[in-house]
């Protein structure tokens, strides 16, 4: 469908941004009956939009966020069905949302003043003739009962000002104002690959009063969203509602790590009987919440809405330990509660940023859980939109100047290359690495002339600030006092980048390129070893992510490889089987221990129940994935209240491996989107059995696998049409890999006796 919209105007009302949201009203009449009629519309903002009183979209939040100074989608509605002959009326509110609302830290009305309104409706009546409604300054404006609006601070509402049937027909909206055509400078229209909605609701579990007066419910849940309720109350009564994700000792909502977002919606009361009221422009993180205001006596219930981006579910993953089901429903609670419109770090505090580290850390968890190649197309796009003109890329986009550190650094910005590769192979998508690929080779040209010395990234002598290094690390690595050097983190990953920049540039048939980047990455390697490699073999530091990402991105020879294996599997040990790796190490601890002789080291950490473990915080009753390994601990009560979110799905990476590991489903490199399927279960620790299924483009793939006594396992899978599967047999086990086509297959395979 053409795009109409450039026809029409950028419209807003006069007055304060910030101010009571903006309601807009479009009469028109229509002659005769409607044949055919779209509606093409967007915000600089966000907007709410009905047709005679109708709300037919199902999108909220619309439309999204991305750099506003250079792109905006649209979305395109068929709505002959909503149309009469007679007078119509269109309705719009329009929200600040990202556009003026508070981003972050870093204040309100960064990309605008106000927000503002551009929509076409256009079609054909019976007879032939076209008609066409477009915002200009013959559409009146008014406010309503929304008197504030902020993502981070909440909404306010006072049903008192309630404007009644102001979107029908008939209505009297002579006291409106005429809207204002705000002359917008070029921002590219795009139609929009994702829209956010309402995905499931949510009953509270418990519902107490607290001495304090206040109504205290629990979802149940830690997530993304709001709430619905209905009141009955006198006029005039105010309610605050105010959102946490844990409760103080005292049994109130624990609200100190929210930092400056205000997270709290204020609602006075019609008193007109039943009321029901659900914000509009606002969300947050949360499993608590506490109303306050209420009498004893007052009616009020309420049920959670939970908001995301809108993606098809592909994948479960289940087995005999029902811990380590319940950390796969965290990490599937993690991506749901930060996959809306960017990959955000979290949903709760005034941060609620597309990170660029966190989305590569997840990236490949994440494509099992839901299809989220369209996601990832959106969110490329905004990160070449915050992508500066010498190359450089963020730690975060879409980037409101709040990256101040131009590069995002070694394992953040680097998501620049990782995270198309990984959609790729987990789509067989093409697309993404031919619409990105400028970028791509942009960014790589920016870190050799600007990030690295001999090859050596992060260079102190080049790079002042050399990143975030293993952020979060529990050996330091995080604060920049010790831990794994981040110019080692910075090689490795520049290694990692030239290398799949190599495997791309062969795939888009660039067969220069690919030769160059591969003389490129021999040469980081060479300078790797000869910087962080002693003459015993052992890798500078001796972290459990310096072994990891040396081993992880082939940086060593074979004798090396082995002294750091052991050096790796000496540092757990002496940990008693715990790990100490921040977001940059953790993703890949456990394939490199699997992939190199260490399976049932790979699943006590999994496995581990104390501190510091996945397993931890899902002991304490965590529902989603903490951001710290210590963001709660019986003896220190909760971290830093500066930086202590619940709900940050980083890592939930370990999810990938569950997957394919344990579960036993994995690409084959080769043949990418699932064309070849690699069944590879692995049993260990204390599993004896896993259930996973992941829908692929092809179709639903599944593999059952079960331990029975005797050492006999049992293996089921399904290979959807399309595809092929191979079943590649546990260590120590009696068989060679078998070849299936497109059906269910049966595998019975027998454990080798080891004579003692
Ligand atoms: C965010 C992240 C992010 C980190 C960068 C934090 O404030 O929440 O998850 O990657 O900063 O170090």
């Amino acid at each position: 469908m053409v795009n109409f919209l450039p026809e029409a105007n950028w419209i807003c009302a006069s007055g304060e941004a910030g101010s009571p949201a903006p309601v807009f009203r479009k009469s028109f009449v229509l002659e005769e009956q409607i044949a055919d009629a779209s509606l093409a519309i967007t915000a600089l903002g966000l907007y709410e939009v009905e047709i005679n009183g109708i709300k037919f979209s199902e999108n909220v939040l619309a439309p999204g966020w991305t750099d506003y100074r250079k792109r905006v989608p649209y979305q395109l509605f068929d709505v002959a069905a909503h149309l009469r002959p007679g007078e119509n009326v269109l309705g719009v509110v329009l929200g600040d949302g990202w556009y003026c609302g508070h981003v972050a830290w870093r204040g309100r009305q960064f990309y605008g003043d106000r927000p503002r309104l551009l929509a076409s409706l256009r079609g054909w009546l019976k007879s032939g003739a076209r008609f066409a409604v477009s915002s200009d300054n013959s559409w009146q404006t008014a406010t309503g009962p929304i008197r504030e609006n902020d993502l981070l601070m909440g909404e306010s509402y006072d049903a008192r000002l309630d404007l009644g049937d102001w979107a029908l027909p008939g209505y009297d909206s002579r006291k409106w104002a005429a809207a204002i055509v705000a002359h917008e400078a070029d921002i590219d229209l795009t139609p929009a690959l994702i829209a956010t909605r309402r995905i499931e609701y949510l009953e509270p579990v418990t519902a107490t009063s607290h001495d304090n007066g206040n109504r205290i419910f629990d979802f149940g849940q830690n997530f993304t969203g709001r709430v619905r309720f209905t009141v009955a109350a006198e006029r005039g009564r105010r309610l605050s509602l105010r959102y946490g994700e844990a409760l103080n000792p005292d049994g109130t909502v624990y609200l100190e790590n929210l930092r400056t977002a205000r997270a709290e919606d204020r609602y006075i009361c019609g008193g007109e009987g039943k009321e029901e009221w659900e914000p509009v422009f606002t969300f947050h993180g949360f499993r608590h919440l506490e109303v306050e205001g209420l009498s004893a006596n007052d009616l009020f219930e309420v049920v959670a809405v939970v908001l995301h981006t809108d993606l098809l579910p592909t994948g479960s993953f289940e087995c005999s330990n029902p811990q380590l089901n319940q950390l796969q429903h965290n990490i599937l609670w993690g991506q749901k509660s930060n996959f809306l419109e960017v990959p955000m770090d979290c949903p709760q505090r005034d941060e609620r940023l597309g990170w660029t580290g966190d989305a590569l850390a997840f990236v490949r968890t994440a494509c099992f859980n839901m299809d989220v190649r369209k996601f990832f197309h959106k969110w490329m796009q905004d990160i070449r939109d915050a992508q500066k003109p010498e190359g450089a890329v963020p730690y975060i986009a879409p980037d409101p100047d709040l990256a101040k550190n131009e590069d995002g650094g070694p394992a953040w910005s680097d998501a620049t290359i990782i995270c198309p590769w990984t959609i790729y192979l987990c789509y067989g998508d093409v697309k993404i690495l031919e619409d990105h690929y400028a970028s791509m080779e942009k960014y790589m040209a920016f870190l050799a002339e600007h990030r690295c010395k001999s090859c050596i990234r992060s260079h102190p002598e080049v790079d002042p600030w050399r990143g975030f290094g293993d952020w979060l690390a529990l050996d330091g690595s995080g604060n920049r006092k010790g831990g794994t050097p981040h110019d080692l983190i910075g090689t490795a990953f520049y290694a990692n980048d030239a290398a799949i920049m190599a495997q791309i540039s062969t795939r888009l048939g660039f067969l220069d390129r690919a030769k160059s980047y591969t003389l490129l990455q021999e040469r980081i390697v060479v300078e790797f070893r000869e910087r962080f490699v002693g003459a015993d073999g052992c890798v500078v530091s001796g972290t459990q992510t310096a072994n990891v990402l040396a081993l992880r991105f082939n940086l060593l020879t074979p004798d090396q490889a082995a002294v750091a294996v052991e050096g790796l599997v000496k540092n757990i040990r002496e940990r008693n089987y715990h790990l100490a790796t921040g977001f940059v190490g953790t993703p890949h601890l456990l394939d490199v221990l699997s992939e190199h002789g260490h399976l049932e080291v790979a699943y006590r950490l999994l496995e581990q129940e104390t501190f510091p473990s996945w397993l931890f915080p899902v002991k304490n009753g965590a529902t989603t994935i903490w951001e710290r390994w210590d963001g709660w601990t019986p003896e220190a009560g909760f971290q830093d209240k500066s930086m202590n979110s619940f709900n940050h799905y980083a890592y939930g990476a370990v999810g990938a491996w569950m997957y394919r590991k344990v579960g036993g489903i994995d690409l084959d490199e080769e043949e990418p989107g699932y064309k070849h399927i690699v069944f590879r279960p692995q049993p260990g620790g204390s599993i004896t059995w896993a259930k996973t299924r992941l829908v692929t483009p092809f179709g639903e793939a599944a593999v059952e696998w079960r331990l029975h006594a005797g050492g006999r396992l049992s293996v089921r899978m399904e290979v959807p049409s399309g595809c092929r599967g191979t079943f590649y047999p546990p260590t120590g086990h009696d068989s060679s890999a078998m070849e299936f086509g497109e059906g269910s297959h049966q595998v019975d395979i027998q454990e080798r006796r080891e004579k003692s």
